[in-house]
């Protein structure tokens, strides 16, 4: 019996793989196809994939034509399939044509025409095309990150920036258009990605839900209570995404991390420390503190994330301390805060006047994970215990720093039309209130 096999993502699967898979059952008796899981395909840089790995394999099973069905995990997997399997045959299509003659060694490669005029990126792209608008403010190298970053993700299709009226001097030779006004961006996008002030999102963010369009704005979205309040109550009428832009939650390891820790691999959770810093140079300090985020604003939310996701928003008392640049304006130089759980601690320290080491510490009656600096691009993490012997150690693909990945997971919440999974409501109000009593203490 000649065993044949290929391998694909066969996402919204379409006529061109149905004729691969026919022309490689052709090539032999039987036929195996592997299916690349979802991590896998992230790992490849294909972060767009629509429908999961089930649906995929259900997709492929429904056609008939295979023979038996397998995942594709990991890098070199191939060849332990190949000899494992006993195949005889290799096949993709010729999009890989001398890509995967290093398994000549081990059977028979043949590359098959390629089905001309679709793929599954064309038809994800027809789907749904979400005409993004970015609003920017103040944070310059973010805004530019963001809109880097979106020309990458699938789906999304730039409509204009509106900068407050400032020329974006390193967006200068990109092709895209600058808006004088926030209202006429408007009228040519979807969504929109909010990096303004602070002090401007709520007001930002409420018109633009009012103007029916799907938010994505950096945290944290509202300075009080109320306004985050308000614009979730908006949202939810308006049947409209608004999500938190914290990269960090996006990141696969920082995701991996959380499981890890609820499924009891460190024991229960004692405490969580957290530290976030960036220092920049500055000549004016009058000039800075008009210009820059406060701590509390530029590292808090980063920094109450795996706090809150870990041990929940229900602690008993809290305690702030910060030293400030300019104390009328509230312009913290760097900020600790403490909170006591029933059964637990946590600990933040953030500022953008002090240097610290950026870890992540989540420690746990049985072990404790360790997240080396800077941890909010957490691509590498170790779970640790008293005996050395047991220690692990994960490493997960970062790429765009986890922008790309929280990109994809707007576009993909409004196309599904259900709220983001990866920061709950509690979690960014919760941010929101201790911000707020910043403010107000
Ligand atoms: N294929 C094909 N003809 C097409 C599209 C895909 O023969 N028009 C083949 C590929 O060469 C590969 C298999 O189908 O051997 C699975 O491809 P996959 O990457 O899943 O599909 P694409 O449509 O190419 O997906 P994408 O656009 O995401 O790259």
């Amino acid at each position: 019996m000649k065993k044949v096999i290929t391998y694909g993502t066969y996402d919204l699967l379409h006529f061109g793989h149905i004729r691969l898979l026919e022309r490689a059952k052709e090539l032999g008796d039987y036929l195996v196809v592997g299916v690349t899981s979802d991590g896998f395909d992230k790992i490849r840089g294909k972060i767009n994939v629509q429908q999961s790995l089930m649906e995929r394999i259900e997709a492929v099973k429904a056609t008939g034509i295979a023979d038996e069905i397998i995942v594709e995990e990991y890098e070199g997997q191939k060849i332990d399939d190949i000899r494992r399997l006993g195949i005889d045959v290799f096949t993709v299509g010729s999009d890989w044509v001398g890509y995967f003659d290093y398994l000549k060694e081990y059977c028979e490669v043949v590359y098959l025409d390629r089905t001309k005029g679709i793929s599954s990126t064309e038809i994800r792209q027809k789907d749904r095309n979400v005409r993004l608008g970015f609003v920017g403010g103040s944070a310059h190298n973010i805004l530019h990150k963001y809109y880097t970053e979106s020309l990458v993700v699938n789906g999304a299709e730039v409509a204009g920036i509106y900068n407050m009226g400032q020329t974006l001097e390193t967006l200068r030779d990109e092709p895209v258009q600058m808006f004088d006004d926030y209202d006429s961006l408007f009228n040519s996008c979807d969504a929109l990605y909010i990096v303004s002030k602070p002090e401007l999102h709520y007001e930002h963010v409420k018109k633009a839900l009012l103007a029916g369009k799907h938010v994505l704005c950096e945290a944290p979205m509202a300075l009080r209570m109320e306004e985050i309040e308000e614009l979730e109550a908006l949202a939810k009428e308006k049947k409209l995404i608004l999500m938190d832009a914290i990269k960090t939650a996006y990141a696969t390891a920082y995701n991996r991390l959380l499981l890890i820790v609820k499924s009891g691999r460190i024991g229960d959770v004692v405490s969580v420390d957290a530290t976030c810093t960036s220092l920049s140079k500055f000549e004016n300090k009058e000039d800075y503190v008009a210009k820059n985020w406060n701590s509390i604003c530029a590292w808090g939310p980063t920094a109450l994330l795996p706090v809150f996701q870990l041990l929940g928003t229900n602690y008993e008392k809290k305690n702030r301390k910060s030293l400030y640049f300019d104390r009328e304006k509230k312009f913290d130089s760097f900020t600790r805060i403490s909170f006591d759980y029933p059964k637990a601690v946590a600990n933040i320290k953030v500022g953008v006047g002090a240097k610290s080491e950026g870890e992540l510490v989540v420690s746990g009656t049985k072990g404790y994970v360790y997240v080396p600096a800077p941890w909010w691009k957490t691509d590498y993490f170790e779970v640790r215990y008293e005996n050395q012997e047991k220690n692990k150690r994960y490493f997960y693909q970062l790429d765009g720093e986890g922008i790309r990945y929280e990109l994809s997971a707007f576009i993909k919440a409004i196309s599904s039309k259900t709220q983001n999974r990866f920061i709950d409501f509690p979690v960014s109000k919760e941010i929101v209130r201790v911000i707020d009593d910043f403010y107000q203490e």
